[in-house]
């Protein structure tokens, strides 16, 4: 039994299917089954939350290897990086412990214990747990999902005909396409070789925000026009909402440090790693997206 806490998300939902087709039994735990109602009928869904200490053993029962697709850097329920990603992958990895099962821990391309944005630290420190546990893990670092920033500059567009482009939108970033992650971490699943592993994954290309705008007018077709929020507005409000309203500080402040440190990625050492995998380009992505 394959368990998967973030089945429901991005990746989940490209992974779940893979996973599935292949003939694994596969649980996915959320916090809402509803949420998890596209995944299909063979897929079975366990109610719970990473933050509740009981709720892992119980979604855990049985499993030979847990995936952890799950972030708490936005989202709804008052989640955050700190309870989800150390706390929760905190929980999953010691139940995984009692269970016996491998753990495939997915995680972010640059994580360290320094790092500027919250959320990479607090994976660095979920891998550090990971590989202290004893069991059986492999850690899966990706780039900036496409889909995820295809997303969240498309649907403004459509809606207001305004693409959101946070800070001076020059630097370049590397995106990957969460199908490529996913079928990167349906490898993973069946290498019981690569154990002790971080396998690290980006896209072909380092874009900026405002070449992904670009793409993003051409797959809509809607031109619309670019809006930039200047780096003074994020660091005030990354002050001004720090304690009212901390999800938007953490994502004021991580788009701060998207648009000023270095987010490039070479993915030729993965792709020659793995040659079976897709390479999906920006464009590709957000027609599939959009389709
Ligand atoms: N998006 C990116 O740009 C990006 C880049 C690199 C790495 N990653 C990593 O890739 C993985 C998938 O990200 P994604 O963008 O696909 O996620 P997503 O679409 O934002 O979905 C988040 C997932 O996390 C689950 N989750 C959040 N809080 C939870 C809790 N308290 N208990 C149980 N489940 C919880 C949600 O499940 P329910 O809502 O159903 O409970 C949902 O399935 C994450 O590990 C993320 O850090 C993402």
């Amino acid at each position: 039994m394959i368990v998967v806490a973030g089945g429901t998300g991005t990746l989940g939902t490209r992974l779940i299917p893979r996973l599935a087709g292949q003939g694994l039994a596969v649980r996915v735990l959320t916090r809402d089954p509803a949420r998890a109602r596209h995944l299909g009928p063979g897929v079975e869904v366990v109610h719970g939350d990473v933050r509740d200490p009981a709720a892992a053993g119980r979604a855990l029962h049985g499993a030979s290897t847990v995936i952890s697709a799950m972030h708490g850097f936005a989202g709804p329920g008052g989640i955050s990086p700190a309870s989800v990603d150390r706390g929760g992958n905190a929980r999953l990895i010691d139940a995984a412990a009692r269970t016996g099962a491998a753990f495939i821990l997915v995680s972010v391309a640059g994580a360290s214990p320094g790092h500027p944005i919250g959320l990479f630290r607090a994976k660095y420190a979920a891998e550090e747990m990971l590989r202290a546990s004893g069991i059986p893990w492999i850690v899966v670092r990706a780039t900036a999902f496409m889909e995820t920033w295809g997303t969240i500059m498309g649907e403004p567009l459509r809606s207001s005909g305004k693409i959101p482009v946070f800070g001076k939108g020059d630097n370049p970033v590397n995106f990957v396409s969460a199908t490529d992650v996913a079928a990167l971490v349906s490898h993973a699943v069946a290498s019981p070789g690569l154990h002790g592993q971080v396998l690290e994954l980006g896209g072909p290309d380092n874009l900026t925000f405002n070449q992904v705008a670009a793409i993003v007018q051409q797959a809509t077709g809607c031109r619309g026009a670019l809006r930039h929020i200047p780096r003074l507005a994020l660091r005030a409000t990354a002050c001004v909402t720090a304690v009212i309203k901390p999800a938007l500080a953490r994502q004021a402040r991580a788009a701060l440090a998207m648009d000023t440190i270095d987010m490039t990625f070479d993915s030729t050492a993965a792709r020659q790693a793995f040659p079976d995998l897709p390479n999906t380009d920006m464009p590709s992505a957000l027609k599939d997206l959009l389709a």
